[in-house]
């Protein structure tokens, strides 16, 4: 499985970079059915930056994402994380790391259902072998706008307040990177306005580094800058995108994309 080592890059000290990609590439599949999701990706991203991801449907964005945060191994190429190669330790190591330095927001919140709020939030905590501190539940909770819901349930709360809660869950252990697959995907307008202030709160105010995939222009518009992928490889870098300027380069990409998934 993918590997993690603690072994540090010399060559750039304290990680100036939160995330390097080295020519990243992920076939599923073998012979007659192999998909080549992701063809020799190449990227870096600074320390306390904000990127949107975007692509048509099946262009290797959520396969971009698990290869960068450890959830999946590439087949070749070098990933590395605040320093931190993802590729040459154990399967244990890289655990350890990715619940200490990487958080991740799922599209459909990924909550467990019989855990209260709060609990939910801890849960990285817990899993790490942390000491579970109900006062930083609440800390985290109160700066996600839920701090009088911690003993509910997830079925009592709304779409956006899930997303929410799930955004709390990868706040909980100050991670360098934060990775979010359509965090508001699934959330009406003002959701998701809340879910976009939090992600670009998370990095003006805490120098977080958030990573996040969507498929909406005025979602994109809230990052610094966006990574356009087609047929798994870059196709295109915006900075400093506004909606109008994120929608042109979109309709530029292929029709698929044009028809506004
Ligand atoms: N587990 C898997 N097994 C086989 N093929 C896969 C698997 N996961 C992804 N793929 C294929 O890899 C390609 C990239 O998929 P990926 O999920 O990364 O796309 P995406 O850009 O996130 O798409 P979407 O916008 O629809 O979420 C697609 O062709 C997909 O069918
Ligand atoms: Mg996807």
């Amino acid at each position: 499985m993918f590997r993690a080592t603690s072994r540090r890059t010399h060559d750039q000290g304290p990680a100036a970079e939160a995330l390097r990609l080295v020519k990243v590439s992920k076939t599923y599949g073998s012979d007659d059915s192999a998909v080549t999701a992701l063809d020799g990706v190449t990227l870096g991203l600074g320390r306390g930056t904000f990127t949107a991801v975007m692509g048509p449907s099946g262009s290797g964005k959520t396969t971009l994402l698990h290869c960068a945060a450890g959830l999946d191994r590439p087949d070749s190429g070098i990933v590395r994380v605040d320093g931190t190669e993802l590729t040459g330790g154990g399967e244990a190591e890289l655990t350890k790391f990715r619940r200490g330095r990487i958080g991740f927001v799922f599209q459909q919140y990924n909550l467990l259902e019989t855990l209260t709020v709060a609990q939910n939030t801890v849960l990285p905590l817990k899993l790490a072998g942390q000491r579970v501190d109900r006062q930083r539940a609440k800390e985290v909770l109160t700066s996600v706008g839920l701090g009088d819901r911690l003993g509910h349930r997830p079925d009592q709360l709304s779409g956006g307040q899930r997303q929410r809660v799930a955004i709390a869950r990868a706040l909980v252990t100050e991670p360098r990177v934060i990775f979010a697959d359509e965090p508001t995907g699934a959330l009406d307008t003002r959701s998701a306005r809340d879910v976009l202030r939090l992600l670009q709160q998370a990095v003006r105010v805490h120098g977080r580094t958030v990573v996040m995939v969507t498929h909406d222009p005025v979602a994109a518009s809230y990052a610094d800058s966006v990574l356009f992928l087609a047929d798994g490889r870059l196709a295109g870098h915006l900075q400093a995108p506004t909606p109008d300027a994120v929608a042109e380069r979109l309709a530029h990409l292929g029709d698929t994309v044009a028809m506004g998934v």
